[in-house]
Order: structure tokens, then C-alpha cells, then sequence
């Protein structure tokens, strides 16, 4: 085992923006340059990988390690805060010797996304972790799935329903769970209203899902679990299978038990590939599911630490139609990109608009790079280019109050400069991504590259 930093020569998921920080931070009043828009009241919230302790080189997977939020809190037209802080966990409890107020249950923090829903602020992963409950200035407070209402694990990618305020989820956790998956709604009001359990014996890694009006949309791709890796001891024990039986489910958001949900999924086969993250999905007037979707040929195959090198994703919409069993695909844009999303009003139904970050392959290495705003009616893309030297984050579309248009609003996102090694928080004008930012936050050091995160109105989480 060997220290992070004591390596230059690291692997490329510990190196460069994707090598850990030490320090948390908390600033406030920080410089801008140009003008915080004055409607944006409450905090861009982002978490990622940030490994605390020492690791093994050769071994490490981009995904592993202690999670770090960091947070910028906006309001009155002015960045009021950044903070940094370690997700709590029993190894940031041993390593830093913190006390938490309440009980913390995972070895190692959730570090893949954070929200705010009900009130409460969230640290998420997938495989098994509950969410950790953090403060509004992102202290640990416990690990706490939804009020103490989870029965297992969760995921890093819950889909919100705007029209009921639930939050919808597909979960697995194979060591508790073996090969049944749970589809798990959590009400309005912050507790779990209902938790359905089907069958995915091929033991996938489901990393998001789609939503629609009718049906959760389940990822049944060729990553899965591989039972000798996992017997071993393997940190990470999921790979590419080039026989898997690969395929989409629609599962009837209406199911009410588990015998009800495997008589009633349909799946739907699709060509070997592997997806991270549906940009939306939505239902068409006949029957079938359009599901815009970032796509890799290949992932965990040669590459079995990241996910980049096997392939790259493209932007693809997939036409799934329960009727015939099948999945279409069109490639929609293929330049490399990843970070979908969308206008919240637009989510599970249909969208115009879709904003994504691109990935640059040029060089030996690839990074991440600007900003994609696509117009799916069109047909047509612009790009906010952030800089040689800037790479930017995931897009996370903010509305403006009273909005007329559905990007009529902000794009906030964490970019990392490799000429100063500090990050900003970047707001572009959605309608005009191509022109200047409307405010640039800088940041008093960088934010590695890390993976989601959303911006949480005050007056859905407000300052306790
Ligand atoms: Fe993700």
C-alpha cells in the first residue's frame, strides 16, 4: 500500500484533478467575476472520490475511496461560502479522529452524488451504502437513510417526479441481496412509501435508471458481478461479460408487490453495450419509451479500474418498444461525452433541450472538457468553450424563477484550471452557452474531478 502523495506516477484516477485533496475548506465571501445571478438562492452541492488513506496503485478504482462534498452557497447575488468536507464514515472517523452526532455505518463514505430532498441534504452511493445525512454547511450528521425508512442500500442516481415529488429508485446490494434488485420510491415527505423487489440474475451493475410517466427503466447491461472476484476479496468485483444476455426493462411504476413486478417487467433486448447515465426518458402517445442515453461500446473490460479506456460514450436515443421486445438505437451526436442532464421541469417527459460535458481524447489521456447544449428538435449543438487549459464538470440546469422557456435559466458547473490548479464555479446563461458566463466563482483551490451533483433551492433545504 502506498501513500497518494507521495506518487507523481499515479494511476490516471489519482493523478492530475483526479488526485484527492487534504484540506477542508471554509471561505466566505468569494471573488467573482461578473454577477451572481440574484434569483439563485440556496447551494451548487457536488460530490466525488477522495480517497483519505492510503491505497493500493495498481488496484485502485476510480469509484472507491472516502466521498468529499464541496458546496458553494449563492444568494442575494453574491457567493456567500465554499466548503469542503469529507462525507462521514469509520474510516474518515478513525483516520481524522471526528465524532459524528450520530452513528456512522459504512467503511467508507458515499461519493458519487449529493441532493436535497425534504428538507435534509444527502450523500449517495450505489452497491449497498445508506445515504449519509449532512448539515447545511455539509457536516456529517449520520448515516440516515431517508428518516431511518431504507431497508437496504441505495443509489447514487434517484429519479425525481416533479408532477408528485417522489423520488424513485433502482437499488442493488448483492451481499445482502444476492441477485434480486429493489425499485424503491421515497414520498414527498422524505420517508420510503413502497419497496419491490425483482429478479436480475445475471447480478448487474445498475448505476442509474430512466423515468417515465408509466415505468422505471432498468439497465440490465453486461457489467455484473463476478462471483470468483467477489470470493476473493476484490474490492470492485464486477467486469464485462461478452455473453451477457444484455437488455432494457419496463417496470410498471404501478406494481405493488414483488411477484407483481417479475410477472409484469418487460424486457426489451438490446445490442452488448453499457451505460452510465440517461440524460430523460419519457413515454410516446404510441406505447413506445424514448430513453436519450450516453452509450460505451465496452467498459471494465481491459480497463477494469475506470471507465474510459475500454470505449467512449457517445450520445445516443434509444426507442424501446415493448411490443416487439426491442430497443432502437440512433446515434444523436458522436462526439465523446458523459454528465447528461436536463431542465427539471422536462424530466420524465419530453425534452428539447440536453446539456452534457465533453471528453477529450487528443491527448495520451483523456479529460474532460466543455460544455454541450443540445437542441434534440433541431438537431443542432452549440459549445461553451471553457479554455485550453479548463475542463469542465457536469451541467446541472437551475430554472429561473417563473420561467418562460425550458432553457430559461443557468448552467452551473465546477470547472478545474490545470494553468492555476484552482476550480471555479462557472454560470452560463442557458439560452446563450455559447456567450460569456454570466459569473465565474473562484474557488480558493481545485475540486477534483469528482462525479454529480445538484443545485438545492433554499427553499427546498433551507439553512437549519
Ligand atoms: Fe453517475
Amino acid at each position: 500500500m502506498t501513500a497518494i502523495e507521495t506518487l507523481d506516477d499515479a494511476s490516471p484516477y489519482l493523478s492530475g484533478n483526479n488526485a484527492p485533496v487534504r484540506t477542508e475548506h471554509t471561505v466566505v465571501d468569494l471573488e467573482v467575476t461578473g454577477q451572481v445571478p440574484k434569483d439563485l438562492e440556496g447551494r451548487l452541492l457536488r460530490n466525488g472520490p477522495n480517497p483519505i488513506g492510503d491505497v493500493d496503485m495498481e488496484s485502485h478504482h476510480w469509484f472507491l475511496g472516502d466521498g468529499m462534498v464541496h458546496g458553494i452557497r449563492l444568494a442575494d447575488g453574491k457567493a456567500h461560502w465554499y466548503r469542503n468536507r469529507y462525507v462521514g464514515s469509520e474510516s474518515v472517523q478513525a483516520t481524522l479522529d471526528r465524532t459524528f452526532p450520530g452513528e456512522v455505518t459504512a467503511s467508507s463514505g458515499p461519493n458519487t452524488n449529493v441532493i436535497g430532498h425534504a428538507g435534509r441534504t444527502y450523500a449517495l452511493v450505489e452497491a449497498g451504502t445508506k445515504p449519509v445525512e449532512l448539515t447545511y454547511e455539509l457536516e456529517t450528521v449520520e448515516t440516515n437513510g431517508f428518516e431511518h425508512s431504507l431497508l437496504n442500500g441505495y443509489t447514487a442516481h434517484p429519479k425525481y417526479d416533479p408532477l408528485t415529488g417522489d423520488m424513485h429508485a433502482i437499488a442493488y446490494s448483492y451481499a445482502e441481496l444476492l441477485d434480486k434488485v429493489q425499485y424503491v420510491v421515497v414520498g414527498a415527505d422524505g420517508a420510503v412509501t413502497k419497496t419491490i423487489h425483482f429478479s436480475a440474475p445475471g447480478m448487474p451493475m445498475i448505476h442509474d435508471m430512466g423515468l417515465t410517466q408509466k415505468y422505471a427503466v432498468i439497465l440490465d447491461l453486461p457489467v455484473a458481478v463476478d462471483l470468483e472476484l467477489a470470493m476473493a476479496g476484490s474490492p470492485f468485483p464486477v467486469r464485462w461479460f461478452n455473453d451477457y444476455d444484455a437488455r432494457v426493462g419496463l417496470l410498471p411504476r404501478s406494481v405493488s408487490s414483488d411477484e407483481d413486478a417479475d410477472a409484469n417487467i418487460i424486457w426489451c433486448s438490446i445490442d452488448p453495450c453499457f451505460a452510465f447515465h440517461p440524460l430523460n426518458s419519457y413515454d410516446t402517445d404510441d406505447g413506445k419509451v424514448i430513453v436519450d442515453i450516453c452509450r460505451y461500446d465496452k467498459l471494465f473490460d481491459a480497463d477494469r479500474n475506470g471507465p474510459f479506456r475500454d470505449s467512449l460514450p457517445q450520445l445516443e436515443r434509444w426507442t424501446i418498444d415493448p411490443a416487439s421486445h426491442s430497443v432502437r438505437r440512433n446515434v444523436i451526436d458522436e462526439r465523446f461525452q458523459e454528465f447528461p442532464r436536463v431542465a427539471g421541469a422536462v424530466l420524465n417527459a419530453p425534452h428539447r433541450y440536453g446539456y452534457t460535458t465533453s471528453i477529450d481524447d487528443s491527448a495520451d489521456e483523456w479529460k474532460f472538457g466543455n460544455t454541450i447544449k443540445h437542441d434534440l428538435t433541431a438537431g443542432t449543438s452549440e459549445v461553451h468553450d471553457h479554455g485550453a487549459t479548463r475542463e469542465a464538470g457536469e451541467p446541472v440546469f437551475v430554472s429561473r424563477p417563473n420561467s418562460t422557456g425550458e432553457d430559461d435559466g443557468w448552467l452551473l458547473t465546477m470547472v478545474y484550471d490545470a494553468a492555476t490548479d484552482k476550480s471555479d464555479l462557472v454560470i452560463l446563461d442557458a439560452a446563450n452557452v455559447v456567450g460569456e458566463p454570466e459569473a465565474i466563482v473562484h474557488l480558493p483551490a481545485r475540486v477534483p474531478n469528482g462525479f454529480h451533483g445538484n443545485w438545492v433551492r433554499d427553499s427546498v433545504t433551507p439553512p437549519q
